[in-house]
């Protein structure tokens, strides 16, 4: 004669294993817990994130941020008021065609909206590329874009979606494009593009290439829709290395080169604006021998002459012991001195004749 279980029996099996299970799951995801060495930094890092979103979302006027999910808030702490970006179009030199070209295709749509949706041709490109060499002002313009078209920015640092678990980047991917729907008109700022989404490889860990195939047909649904104010902008120093398809939907494309000598004086003089220069600088001669310098090298130029002056004046004041706290003005020889410094240190070739 068998045994038949009662169901009074099967019920409190089936409460043990219920139990079992759920003791099992907290138990290992605890376990879990403490042995992650980077757990603590994690959370910390997750409160910090937060926090910054919900200061950054209240100054930009969005109140329903537990409307947001988990996602989207870790995404919405990368939000950059552009209001506070210390940066407008004054602060860059000798690109006004760019300037001129980016105002009309890209910021005139945002701002007059209406004018514009009577033509689908007219439309807001949904992909802005800026490239060229390093240091010449692309990001300066993609922050400058923004403050003049009022509308967010999120600067998607490429490491907040590649440095997580599998299956978390891609939530965190998405977060980006629902984010900014919600939060739209926006600006989806990508630099370095190059270094996220390069042409595919067959190398590429399955982790990567679904994230970049993730990516794309996130970005096919911001095409397709365009009552939406999104604008995909980025910028690379190697463009030759982004994947095709992506090239493809960034159609909007400024080339942003090393300045020429009318550009590179403009950079120095919008550097040196406010500076104490001495009658004897000569501006048109830096500017002319400074052939292949970015707006990155002109700083470092200025900056490395300025030091030069402070060094020259403290030399000076210790053999008078005296002690003034006011900067002596630039002279060239600091410019000299700085060109000099920047050959050996092997920066730039030799071309400034003292
Ligand atoms: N056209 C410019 N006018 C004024 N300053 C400039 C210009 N270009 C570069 N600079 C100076 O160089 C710095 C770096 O510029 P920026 O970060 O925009 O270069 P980038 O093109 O984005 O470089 P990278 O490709 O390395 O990211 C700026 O902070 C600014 O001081
Ligand atoms: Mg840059």
């Amino acid at each position: 004669m068998t045994n038949k279980p009662s169901s009074g029996q099967i019920a409190a099996i089936g409460v043990e294993l219920f139990l079992f299970t759920v003791i099992s799951f907290y138990g290992i995801k605890w376990l879990a817990k403490i042995l992650d060495p980077t757990s603590k930094q994690k959370e910390s890092a997750k409160k910090q994130a937060s926090f910054h979103a919900e200061k950054i979302t209240k100054s930009l006027g969005i109140n329903n941020l537990t409307e947001l999910s988990e996602y989207e808030v870790s995404i919405a702490a990368l939000l950059v008021d552009p209001l506070n970006l210390p940066i407008s179009w004054n602060n860059i030199g000798g690109l006004e065609s760019v300037i001129c070209e980016i105002k009309e295709s890209v910021i005139l749509p945002f701002q007059r909206r209406a004018l514009f949706s009577s033509s689908t041709l007219l439309s807001a490109p949904k992909g802005v590329l800026l490239y060229g060499p390093p240091g010449c002002g692309k990001t300066m313009i993609a922050k400058a874009t923004a403050k003049q078209a009022g509308c967010r920015f999120i600067n998607l640092e490429v490491s907040s979606l590649t440095d997580k678990w599998y299956g978390e980047s891609q939530k965190l991917a998405s977060a980006v494009f629902s984010l900014a729907s919600k939060i739209q008109p926006c600006i989806i700022f990508i630099d370095e593009i190059d270094s996220f989404l390069r042409a595919r490889e067959s190398h590429d860990n399955e982790a990567t290439a679904m994230m970049k195939a993730q990516f794309m047909s996130l970005w096919d649904g911001l095409l397709s829709e365009e009552s939406v104010d999104v604008i995909i902008m980025a910028a690379t120093n190697r463009p030759q290395d982004i994947d095709r398809a992506i090239l493809r939907r960034l159609p909007c494309r400024f080339h942003i080169g090393l300045p020429q000598v009318t550009q590179r004086m403009e950079i120095l003089q919008i550097i040196l604006q406010g500076e104490d220069m001495a009658d004897d600088v000569d501006l048109t001669q830096v500017a002319n021998h400074t052939e292949g310098y970015s707006g990155c090298d002109l700083k470092e130029l200025c900056r490395l002459a300025a030091l030069q002056c402070l060094r020259r004046q403290v030399v000076e004041n210790d053999d008078s012991q005296s002690s003034c706290e006011v900067l002596q003005p630039i002279k060239m020889s600091d410019f000299l001195n700085a060109y000099e410094r920047m050959k050996t240190n092997d920066l730039m070739l030799p071309k400034l004749s003292s």
